[in-house]
């Protein structure tokens, strides 16, 4: 579809959110690019991460996901499955926090874990999740959740 003058001020779920994953995924890029032996700036950098994808977690588990219609199986499916990765990804963070603190090795290992549970989670949720509730939401109840998340290159 042929973006107009009104679409550039009606922000989607998918726009924002779908942004926050790319953003999120760019600081742990950022993370995986600082060395090892600088580890004061990885914990730093992983702790921006971690707080905000939690932050993110969060407004999906508390704002979003209780508006799916709960009677559908398809999307209760699809909700206790997001739910489930999440759960997944928190756990990970966890250990890879862990790891960072301790100079435990594992950590490239937990990386290339965490990136798999998210590329898959965000695709799941981009491509079905998202879409369906813009279908419902009204343009102020996005920037409610925008303002909610905030810019996220605050750091
Ligand atoms: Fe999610
Ligand atoms: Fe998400």
């Amino acid at each position: 579809m042929e973006p107009t003058m009104t679409d550039e001020h009606r922000p989607t779920i998918t726009d924002v959110l779908g942004k926050d994953h790319r953003d999120l995924d760019a600081l742990w890029d950022r993370v995986e690019a600082t060395p090892a032996t600088d580890r004061p700036n990885r914990q730093r950098i992983f702790a921006a991460f971690r707080s905000g994808l939690l932050a993110h977690i969060a407004e999906e588990e508390e704002q979003l996901f209780p508006r799916f219609d709960k009677t559908d199986p398809t999307l209760r499916t699809l909700v206790d499955r997001l739910l489930a990765e999440h759960r997944e990804i928190r756990e990970v963070l966890d250990r890879i926090d862990r790891a960072l603190r301790t100079g435990d090795g594992a950590i490239e290992e937990l990386g290339f874990e965490l990136v798999n549970a998210l590329g898959e989670h965000n695709a799941r949720e981009e491509s079905f999740a998202y879409p369906w509730l813009d279908g419902r939401l009204s343009p102020e109840q996005v920037r409610e959740v925008q303002r909610r998340l905030g810019p996220r290159d605050r750091f």
